[in-house]
Parts: C-alpha cells; structure tokens; sequence
C-alpha cells in the first residue's frame, strides 16, 4: 500500500511540474511578443519622428530661403548715386548716353515723349512739322510718357538730348519743370549735326530753379569713350 501512494504522489508532482513548465513557456512567449511589439512601436515612432524632423527642416529651410527673397527684393531699392537721363528721337544721344552710364556705372533713364514722334514730325525743312512749331513757341511743354523717376539718393544727373533749332528741345524742359534738382549736380550734354549745345544749359537751369548745374558739352555721335571719360574726368 506504502509503494501505491508513493507511486502516486510521483505521478502528482510529475504533473505540478509539468505544467509549471508549460505556464512559464507560455510567459516567456507573451514576454517576447511584448518585446517585439515594442521593438515594432519604437521603431514605428523613430521612423515618424525622422520623417516629421526632415520636414520640419525642409520648412525651416523653405522659409529660410523666402526671407532670404525678402530681403533680396527689400534691396532692390539700392542704386547708383549717378543717372543718366536723356532724350533721343533718332538713337545718337541714347548711345553716347549709354557709354556715360557705361563709364559712370550710371542708371539710364530715357525720356520718352507720351506721343512719339514721327519722321514728319522731326522735318526740320518743313517750317510746320511738330518739332519746328515746338522749338517755336517757348511755352509748349510736351507730356513725357515714361514712368516716373525718384531722383532721391542720386547726387550727379548727366542730362543728354539733341539739338534743336540750337537749342534743348521742349520735353527737356518739360523734364526739368517736373523734378527737383536740389542737392544734384546737373552736366547737360547734347549731340548734334554742327550746332554748339548754345544756351540749352541755363535755359533749362532757369527753368528748373534748383540743382548745381554744370557747363554742358556738345558731342558727335561717334565719340569715343576715351574722349567721354577725360571730359568726366575733367568734371571733378
Ligand atoms: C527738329 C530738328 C532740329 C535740328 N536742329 C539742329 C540744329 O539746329 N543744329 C544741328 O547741328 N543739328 C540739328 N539737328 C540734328 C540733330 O541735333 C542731330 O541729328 C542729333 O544728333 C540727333 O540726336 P538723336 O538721334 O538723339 O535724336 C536737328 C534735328 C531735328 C530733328
């Protein structure tokens, strides 16, 4: 009797155990499921918070680049202190106003008439073309259709136009009556087929009522920039 309980205690603890066993498995495989969820999670949250920083940084540097445009446009305002206004009906004036800005590092600046004149318009044989009836009558002041012009911040305007009847043509001085020269060094200068720049310069000074104006000086067309550069040179 002593050997069958013995048998049976045997086979009772053989059993405890066994299923002991089994639960810690069991726990083991939940604790290892856990892990790798976790693992899965934790890796899951890197890979989002790696994507959220690269756009955070693609923000911070889009909007880096835009303040950058903004303050690039805000210094669009920046210019050279000399400008180089000038009229030209056939093209002479603006080209040595061209090399002036060239020689300067001028701004340019071209007054063009509201209503641009014709190849009649510019008979000089024909006593009632446009331009001779201007020339005639002192009072005439043709509308200038170009856009408006700061003179702010410039010290030194080169004032360019071709001669007309031996004189400044009207839109000059209609150019000169609009804007104020206080503070500017005006330097008239003209082209012309022989004609001197004669009174062109005081008549417009006169006109204007305010600048330092300057001597003005006659050129052909063909003038070298050699030549404009010792008569700016002269000018200091
Ligand atoms: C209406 C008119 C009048 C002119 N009067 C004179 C003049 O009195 N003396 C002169 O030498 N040239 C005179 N010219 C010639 C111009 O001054 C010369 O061709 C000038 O270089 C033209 O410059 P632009 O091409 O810039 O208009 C006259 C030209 C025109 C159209």
């Amino acid at each position: 009797m002593k050997r069958i309980l013995s048998i049976i205690m045997m086979a009772a603890l053989l059993l405890t155990s066994l299923a002991a066993c089994g639960n810690n498995a069991k726990a083991e495989m939940k604790e290892a499921q856990a892990v790798t969820e976790g693992e899965k999670e934790t890796a899951e949250n890197t890979d989002t918070a790696g994507s959220e920083s690269v756009s955070a940084d693609t923000e911070a540097s889009s909007d880096t680049s835009s303040n950058d445009t903004d303050s690039e446009s805000g210094g669009t305002t920046a210019h050279s202190d000399v400008l180089v206004a000038y009229f030209s009906a056939t093209g002479t004036t603006k080209g040595v106003a061209e090399k002036i800005a060239a020689i300067t590092g001028g701004d340019l600046y071209e007054i063009l008439p509201a209503e641009p004149y014709s190849d009649a318009d510019l008979n000089w044989n024909d006593r009632n073309s446009r331009s001779t009836k201007e020339q005639n009558d002192k009072s005439v002041r043709p509308e200038i259709g170009s856009e408006d012009i700061s003179l702010e911040g410039y010290t030194t305007v080169y004032l360019g136009f071709p001669i007309w009847w031996g004189e400044e043509p009207r839109i000059l001085d209609t150019f000169v009556e609009k804007y104020s020269f206080e503070g500017i060094t005006v330097v008239p200068f003209c082209t012309s087929s022989s004609s001197g720049i004669g009174r062109s310069g005081p008549n417009m000074e006169a006109l204007a009522g305010s600048g330092n104006w300057l001597d003005g000086k006659r050129f052909g067309g063909n003038v070298s920039e050699a030549d404009l550069q010792s008569w700016i040179e002269s000018l200091k």
